[in-house]
């Protein structure tokens, strides 16, 4: 079977390599760099519990089921790549500075209570025997244990590796112009000119999914760009946190190169990715009044993602109206967390030809009208 995937960011080589894995030719399109886009950009947070809020279950459990699959991920990943970044279940604290953080924190420790889920509210003293370089100023503290990280570069480096060893070809600069289709089957795409055949598509192209023409009506991806600043500040021996650390405003996360990343705005600023002189401040500043001792890091790199948003922050992965068109794509704020299950369902769906019955609420047919 001929697969082209459209996208070479953390899904699209994820995806790539798993149909490899199942005996699929895969081409992988990338417009730009593959693994150079928003997953590269990331703080690389493995935080189903953290992460998303009230209104978000089934995101949650996504990211519970996908955080369960990455030990999985990662030893398949060892066999092809030769490497894998460790995983890291270093735990959240978050936290809080005033009494409209308090309750903020208060109300996420309740909702994760009820669904039975490992979080406790510890004191402001308890949380800094957690990190000692919390400010004095936090006031209210919950620990999340179950939350991990990972060092998301050298994971699209190991990707990467995977994807030649098992012999993948790779087009870089080479956007896809339009799906190639007649009536419902899919024939190929249309990248620098030429029409590429394949049996089966699959759309990973984070926020550019819509850019590409032929894409059926029924099956819009609606995918919008949200703009996102990080910060990479260089630890110092005065400076180790040990611990993730987040507010309802930044997050703070120590990655095993020394460094700690300091993210991230979310501004609805469409395509455009320069990074900017208020983002830069309000980052500062949210981080120093939850760790005052990052004062005085080395800021090393400012960097920005653009994360692809769907319609309800949801990502669209799955078969897509026409014979042999899949998507996976709208990851959103999640895209490393949820590689695991998206690939691995996904793959199985496209070589087995069977729905996916675990991911059936991220359909990308839920938004056709009746
Ligand atoms: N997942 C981190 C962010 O979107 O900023």
């Amino acid at each position: 079977m001929k697969i082209a995937v459209v996208g070479g960011g953390i899904i699209g080589l994820s995806t790539a390599w798993q149909l490899l894995r199942r005996g699929a030719g895969v081409t992988l399109y990338e417009r730009d760099r593959a693994g150079a886009s928003t997953g590269d950009v990331a703080a690389g947070m493995l935080a189903p519990y953290a992460e998303v809020g009230f209104e978000e279950l089934n995101l949650m459990k996504l990211g519970q089921l996908s955080l369960e699959r990455y030990p999985q991920f990662l030893e398949e990943l060892r066999e092809d790549a030769g490497f894998v970044p460790e995983l890291d279940t270093c735990g959240t604290l978050l936290v809080g500075v005033d009494r409209d953080d308090a309750q903020q924190v208060r109300r996420l420790y309740d909702f994760r209570k009820q669904l039975d889920m490992r979080i406790e509210m510890i004191s402001s003293a308890e949380a800094r025997e957690r990190e000692p370089l919390l400010s004095p100023r936090v006031v209210t503290a919950a620990w999340l244990a179950d939350d991990g990280q990972i060092d998301n570069r050298k994971l699209l480096s190991a990707l990467l590796q995977a994807f030649r060893n098992r012999g993948g070809q790779l087009r870089e600069q080479t956007p896809v112009d339009e799906l190639v289709h007649r009536s419902d089957r899919v024939e190929g795409v249309r990248a620098g000119g030429k029409t590429h055949p394949c049996d089966a598509v699959v759309i990973a192209a984070g926020c550019w999914s819509d850019r590409i023409a032929g894409l059926p009506a029924t099956a819009q991806p609606m995918i919008r760009p949200l703009k996102g600043q990080i910060l990479t500040l260089k630890q110092t021996t005065d400076c180790e946190p040990v611990c993730m650390i987040r507010s309802p405003r930044v997050y703070l996360v120590p990655k095993s190169d020394g460094t700690i990343r300091l993210g991230a705005t979310s501004e609805e600023k469409g395509y455009d990715t320069t990074p900017t002189a208020g983002g830069v401040k309000e980052l500062l500043e949210d981080g120093w009044e939850l760790v005052p001792s990052i004062y005085d890091l080395p800021l090393e790199e400012v960097r920005t993602g653009l994360r692809p948003a769907g319609r309800d922050h949801a990502p669209s992965i799955g078969y897509a109206g026409v014979e042999g068109l899949y998507y996976a794509t709208g990851h959103y704020r999640h895209g490393i967390l949820y590689a695991p299950v998206t690939a691995f369902s996904l793959a199985d769906e496209i070589i087995e030809n069977r729905p996916h019955g675990q991911l059936k609420e991220f359909s990308p047919l839920r938004f056709k009208k009746q």
